[in-house]
């Protein structure tokens, strides 16, 4: 094959590269030292005769150096043509609108408890915390509720396997059942006059179903001092109840019975599905329960020291889930621990 041949043959080989590899095998091709096209052209000029010898070399040199330089500007443009594609594909497209980062947000429970103890803050009370794991002193002995007491019946109360330590005196033995324990831990400590919520969790042996569930949460409240009556009870509860659901909601004290309160009373605000006529959500009263209270029972003063005939209190106990439920009108308590977030992002405060 003549030279003139050969690179028309090399241009149309290098004109159809598609990629570096096919480059690279062009290359190997045509420059291989050993059978590469241009070294065996060398070759046959080292075997011709003397006088073709000239123009022969000459014209392998040439086209050796045109095949090198067209390969290596070949190269060149691959290579461009790679990194362009590389810039393109990690480009930033400033034009694109922005995607807001993802702020995580509070628990509803978690938000109705802040809003319930940013209340009662602003009334002037003490927040205090104390153990989930409680003895059945501070759960039931020290709130006028002894040993026969029916509260007390392996229904309602998870005991533990074995006593465990806790702080303040004797082994825990049970989950505690309500918050109302706290009211005897805090006045054990303390000399009145008293003003505090105590928020946290306690547990019942519930199965989990549309209104209850074996741990939910409580608020409990505890006020006592000299002349503190039953109109200081009620003026806070109410002001407590307008403050979360509004003034328009009517309210209203019924009578009720706790071991450790006397008189004993449960405060109901108006239905909001019913608007007070009456439906069944509210069973037909008109009227939702929404906490427990009462006068703190003379024998809960004496138990913790406290001299029953100079100081009154009175005392409350309130449920979180149970407030979330009537605020937002949901009806199935599950949903707050599902931790499904199409549900947990409606509920801003
Ligand atoms: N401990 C009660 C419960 O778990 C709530 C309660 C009622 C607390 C009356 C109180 C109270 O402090 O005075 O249902």
């Amino acid at each position: 094959m003549d030279i003139p041949d050969l690179q028309r043959t090399f241009e149309r080989e290098l004109a159809s590269i598609a990629s570096e590899a096919d480059l690279r095998a062009l290359r190997d091709r045509y420059l291989a030292r050993k059978g590469g096209v241009a070294s065996n052209l060398l070759k046959d000029v080292a075997s011709a005769g003397a006088d073709e010898r000239r123009t022969l070399g000459q014209a392998a040199n040439q086209f050796k150096q045109h095949v090198e330089a067209a390969i290596a500007s070949a190269q060149a443009s691959l290579a461009a043509v790679s990194a362009d594609r590389e810039r393109r594909a990690n480009a930033v497209d400033v034009t694109l609108p922005g995607r807001p980062p993802l702020a995580g947000h509070r628990h509803p429970l978690t938000l109705l408890r802040e809003r319930v103890e940013a209340i009662f803050l602003r009334f002037g009370f003490l927040i205090v915390e104390g153990p989930e794991l409680e003895d059945d002193y501070h759960n039931f002995e020290a709130l006028n509720m002894p040993a026969e007491h029916p509260a007390r019946d392996m229904q309602d109360t998870l005991y533990l396997a074995a006593p465990v330590p806790v702080p303040g005196a004797r082994a825990a033995t049970l989950l505690r059942t309500h918050t109302s324990g706290m009211q005897v831990r805090h006045m054990e400590t303390h000399q009145p006059p008293v003003r505090l919520i105590a928020p946290g969790r306690v547990y019942r042996r519930d199965g989990l179903d549309l209104t209850h569930s074996p741990m939910f949460s409580q608020v409990e409240g505890l006020v006592v001092g000299e002349d503190v009556t039953l109109a200081d009870l009620k003026g806070t509860l109410v002001a407590f109840a307008r403050e979360l659901f509004g003034a328009a909601r009517g309210t209203r004290f019924r009578p009720s019975f706790f071991p450790y309160t006397e008189p004993s009373g449960e405060l109901d605000i108006t239905c909001a599905a019913c608007g007070g006529r009456g439906c069944g959500m509210c069973k037909g009263t008109g009227w939702i329960e929404i906490l427990g209270s009462g006068l703190v029972h003379p024998a809960v003063l004496e138990n913790v020291g406290y001299d029953s005939e100079r100081y009154t209190g009175f005392a409350f106990g309130v449920g979180i889930e149970r407030l979330a439920l009537l605020k937002w009108g949901v009806e199935d308590i599950r949903l707050f621990y599902e931790n499904d977030l199409r549900f947990l992002e409606q509920f801003p405060l």
